[in-house]
C-alpha cells in the first residue's frame, strides 16, 4: 500500500498550515473541491510520546471522512519518539506520514526541529530511518533549500534522497528567506535532477507561491518531471483554489457558514477558542462592495453568536 503511487500525475496537495489546515478548515476546503491529498497540520512527536501531551497530539491528528486520503505530518528530534508516533498513526487512519524539515517557526528550532533538522543532518537522518523502520505507511519528507544559503540544496537533498523518501516536497526558498522572496523556480531542473540520479521511486514536490490549479498546471507544462504540487497560502486567496471553479459571493458565503457549523460541532469536543476564528473572515468575506466594513464588523465579534446576528443583518 502506497498512496503515493495511486495519485494522477501531476497531483495537487493542500499544504499543512499550523493553525489552519484543521479538521475544520479541510472539511470547507473539499466542499469547494478537495485537492488530491491532504496534509495535517504538524504534531510534535514528544508531545505524542508524553503522557502530558497525547491527549492534545490525537486532537490535532482528528481526521474525517472528507480527508481522505491524508497524511500525517510531524516534528521533534528525537528518534526514539518518531519510532512511538509512527507506530500509532496506521491505525488512526493516515495513508502516509511525512516529516517536517522545514519549519522557520523560532520555538520549533530552539527546541532542534523543523528547518533546524537541516543543521544536524545525521541526526535528521537517523529520525528518517527510525520513521521509516517502525512503520509499514510510507514514509516523505517536507523540507526547504537550506538553512542560511540556497546552495545548501546541494548536499541537503542528496542526503535525503539517498534514503528513498516516497516523496519529497521541496518548499523553494531557505528557512532564513522565510517567505519573503519569490520562490526559485529556477532551480527545479537541478533538483529534478537530482531525485532522477539519486531516487527515482521518489515522487517529487514542489511548493511555494503557487497560487491555484491552472498555475500548477502551467508549472507541470515547463517542468514536466515533478510529480505533484503544493498550495498553501493560495488557499486564502481562493478556497477553490483546486477547481476551474470562480467562486461566487454567494458560493463564499456558504462555505462561511459550514466553517462557522463545523466549529461550533468541534468546540464540543475540543478545546478552541474564538479568536483564531476570525482570521477565516478574510477568506471568504472579501471582494465585494461592502466587504471590508462587513469584516470589520465581524472582528470586533467575540462568540460565534455575535457574527451570526452580524451575518444576519447583511
Ligand atoms: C500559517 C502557516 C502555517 C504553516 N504551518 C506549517 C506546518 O505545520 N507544516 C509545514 O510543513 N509547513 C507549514 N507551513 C508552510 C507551508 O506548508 C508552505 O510550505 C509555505 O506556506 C509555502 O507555500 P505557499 O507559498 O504555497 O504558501 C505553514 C505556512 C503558513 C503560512
Amino acid at each position: 500500500m502506497n498512496i503515493w503511487e495511486e495519485l494522477p500525475k501531476p497531483f495537487l496537495i493542500l499544504a499543512p498550515m499550523e493553525g489552519v489546515t484543521d479538521v475544520i478548515f479541510r472539511q470547507v476546503v473539499a466542499k469547494a473541491g478537495r485537492p488530491d491529498l491532504f496534509f495535517t497540520e504538524f504534531t510534535n512527536v514528544s508531545s505524542y510520546a508524553s503522557e502530558k501531551g497525547r491527549a492534545n497530539a490525537l486532537e490535532r491528528l482528528e481526521i474525517a471522512p472528507t480527508d481522505k486520503p491524508i497524511i500525517a505530518q510531524i516534528w521533534g528530534k528525537e528518534p526514539e519518539h518518531f519510532k512511538e508516533t509512527v507506530k500509532a498513526l496506521k491505525n488512526l487512519g493516515f495513508s502516509g506520514v511525512d516529516i517536517n524539515f522545514g519549519c522557520p517557526d523560532k520555538n520549533v528550532n530552539k527546541a532542534g526541529g523543523g528547518a533546524a533538522m537541516i543543521k544536524t543532518p545525521e541526526l535528521a537522518l537517523e529520525c528518517l530511518r527510525e520513521a521509516t523502520k517502525n512503520t509499514e505507511l510510507p514514509v516523505s519528507v517536507k523540507t526547504r533549500l537550506g538553512w542560511a544559503k540556497v546552495e545548501e540544496y546541494k548536499e541537503w537533498l542528496p542526503l535525503l534522497l539517498n534514503e528513498h523518501p516516497k516523496a519529497l516536497t521541496v518548499h523553494l526558498r531557505t528557512k532564513k528567506e522565510m517567505s519573503k522572496v519569490p520562490a526559485h523556480y529556477e532551480i527545479i531542473p537541478e533538483i529534478v535532477k537530482l531525485r532522477n540520479e539519486i531516487s527515482l521511486e521518489t515522487k517529487l514536490i514542489i511548493n511555494g507561491d503557487i497560487k491555484n490549479k491552472e498555475h500548477a498546471l502551467k508549472l507541470h507544462q515547463e517542468y514536466k518531471e515533478v510529480d505533484g504540487f503544493m498550495i498553501g497560502r493560495g488557499v486564502f486567496a481562493n478556497p477553490y483554489c483546486f477547481t476551474d471553479h470562480t467562486a461566487t459571493r454567494e458560493d463564499l458565503m456558504k462555505l462561511l457558514y459550514l466553517h462557522l457549523d463545523l466549529y461550533e460541532k468541534y468546540s464540543k469536543k475540543h478545546q478552541v477558542s474564538y479568536e483564531p476564528l476570525k482570521h477565516f473572515y478574510k477568506i471568504y468575506i472579501n471582494n465585494f462592495p461592502g466587504a471590508s466594513d462587513l469584516r470589520a464588523k465581524l472582528m470586533e465579534t467575540h462568540s460565534i453568536k455575535e457574527a451570526r446576528e452580524v451575518l444576519r443583518k447583511v
